[in-house]
């Protein structure tokens, strides 16, 4: 696992060196116990605030070095704004923006979590543990010297509470969450030739250690099931193919499970329809929706979720080669409709339209929900502040847009209908694998709505999403994780009784 810090909790008291964080909000006061902690050194607060014109905005710091009356070294006054303003949410952005604010050199620091109206109650302690957690994340497994200047926060946090022991309660299921969000980044940001189908499905199947079902089904299992349009795909490489299925029962026995399917084209070179050379590096990150997948059932398994969910992942390279698949091929998907290539490089949905039907046929599930980068289209319509949804139930997409603003992964509904439909009708066979230039992310998601039945259904596109997104207080790494606080949110919210 890439390199990660998790703080501790401990009671809240004056720390013996190192650095000390406080929160105030816009009344620039301070709660009892902070007070405490702080003694003389209040009145050089107040002064250092007029000084630098600190208002305690949400986010704004004021950095005293070497503070009179205290011990600590350096002392953080973090503003959270106004108090009539806060949403749940903060407290984990909370987490990110502490860590951000210590020094990469300091080795210790202790941050109180006290708001001058109240302590943080055990929940929102623990998230600002999850997000100090996520913001720590680094990916340096490929790196053999360290640069001067390269390091980023690492020190040891220690979070003063004002229940210990409640927070530490909490901060099992989020630690969990976090376990899943740094496996979704790992399996992105790790490079093709290590990260290939057979490595990332034994990978996957690492979640046995935590009580997870894995089956993976090799390309003989996958002929024998005649998933023609997956296979297609992968038919150019010479790493072969893998379907992985995860299920986790933790629900009541027999209920029907929950599912998601993430795409997962360890890269994607666009094969014969191949990609201009700039950039393509970042086609390793094709499997983002599988590596969200992975996540979320890791979060799900390691937190004990009372439910039943299945997670399933179509894992193939899409190469050139002698033996690929080409333009004007017709395949045969799983459910027995065929499928004219237009372009190679619109694999993804091949890939999700046979995984999608095995799930739903043999596992007839309450719901699927597929997160795929599956157009550059979606980053055109709404560049990489939300992930497309598409979806077939109302009642499923106002869950997935609440969880995503809960959270801050958030998703926005683009539309479907028959006038989309028709686009991907073909001359030759039941359908065709590109719709044309215009409402591109729309007819992709139409594809994959051909393979789902009446099942109820979200298609999460995270082409601008799943990598290479704007950084964030709780997220530096090219590899986000996009997704695993989302769904796993969703199934804590709706689906856990
Ligand atoms: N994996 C790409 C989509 C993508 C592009 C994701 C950039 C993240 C960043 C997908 O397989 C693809 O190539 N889509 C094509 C579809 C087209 C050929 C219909 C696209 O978006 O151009
Ligand atoms: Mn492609
Ligand atoms: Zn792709």
């Amino acid at each position: 696992m890439a390199d990660v810090r998790r703080p501790s909790f401990a009671p809240i008291s004056a720390p013996s060196g190192g650095v000390l964080v406080v929160l105030t909000d816009d009344s620039l006061g301070f709660g009892p116990r902070t007070r405490g902690v702080l003694g003389t050194a209040a009145a050089m607060v107040a002064k250092a605030a007029k000084a630098e014109r600190f208002t305690g905005k949400s986010g704004s710091a004021l950095d005293i070095v070497a503070p009179a009356g205290l011990k600590a070294s350096r002392l953080i006054v973090l503003g959270t704004g106004k108090a009539a303003e806060r949403k749940s949410q903060d407290f984990v952005k909370l987490g990110g923006v502490v860590m951000g604010r210590v020094p990469a050199a300091a080795s210790e620091a202790v941050a109180i979590l006290e708001l001058p109206d109240a302590a943080l109650k055990p929940d929102a302690a623990a998230d600002v543990a999850l997000g100090a957690t996520l913001r720590t994340y680094s990916f340096d497994r490929y790196k053999t010297k360290r640069k001067e200047g390269d390091e980023d926060a690492k020190a040891r946090l220690t979070l003063g509470v004002a229940d210990a022991a409640g927070a530490r309660r909490a901060w099992a299921s989020r630690s969990a969450i976090a376990d899943g969000v740094v496996i979704a980044r790992d399996l992105v940001n790790e490079p093709p030739n290590i990260l290939y189908p057979a490595e990332f499905a034994r990978r996957a199947a690492a979640l046995r250690k935590l009580g997870v079902g894995i089956d993976i089904l090799d390309v003989k299992a996958m002929r024998k099931l005649k998933m023609g349009a997956l296979l297609g795909v992968g038919q150019g490489s010479t790493q072969e193919s893998r379907l992985v299925v995860m299920r986790w029962n933790g629900g009541k026995k027999g209920a029907p499970p929950v599912s998601f399917i993430g795409k997962g084209v360890c890269f994607d070179t666009g094969g014969i329809s191949i990609k201009p050379a700039a950039g393509m590096e970042d086609m390793k990150g094709d499997m983002a929706g599988a590596a969200c997948v992975v996540g979320l059932m890791h979060a799900l398994a390691a937190r004990k979720a009372k439910v039943n969910a299945i997670g399933a992942i179509g894992l193939v390279e899409n190469m050139p080669d002698g033996n690929a698949q080409r333009p004007g091929d017709i395949v045969t998907s799983m459910s027995g409709q065929t499928i004219e290539i237009i372009n190679t490089d619109a694999e993804g949905r091949l890939v999700l339209a046979d995984v999608v039907h095995y799930i739903n046929t043999r596992f007839k599930p309450k719901f699927m929900v597929d997160l795929a980068t599956l157009t550059g289209a979606i980053m055109v319509a709404l560049g990489q502040q939300h992930a497309g949804l598409f979806s077939n139930d109302d009642k499923l997409s106002a869950q997935l847009t609440q969880a995503g603003l809960d959270t801050d992964e958030k998703v926005w509904r683009m539309p479907l209908g028959p006038d989309y439909d028709k686009m991907i009708d073909s001359k030759f066979a039941d359908m065709k694998n590109t719709g044309g230039r215009f409402g591109g992310s729309i007819t992709a998601a139409q594809f994959i709505g051909r393979f789902v039945g009446k099942t109820p259904w979200a298609h999460l596109d995270i082409a601008g999403t799943g990598f290479s997104s704007p950084s964030s207080d709780i997220n530096k790494s090219w590899g986000s994780g996009w997704g695993v606080r989302l769904l796993d949110h969703l199934v804590a919210e709706h689906y856990e009784k």
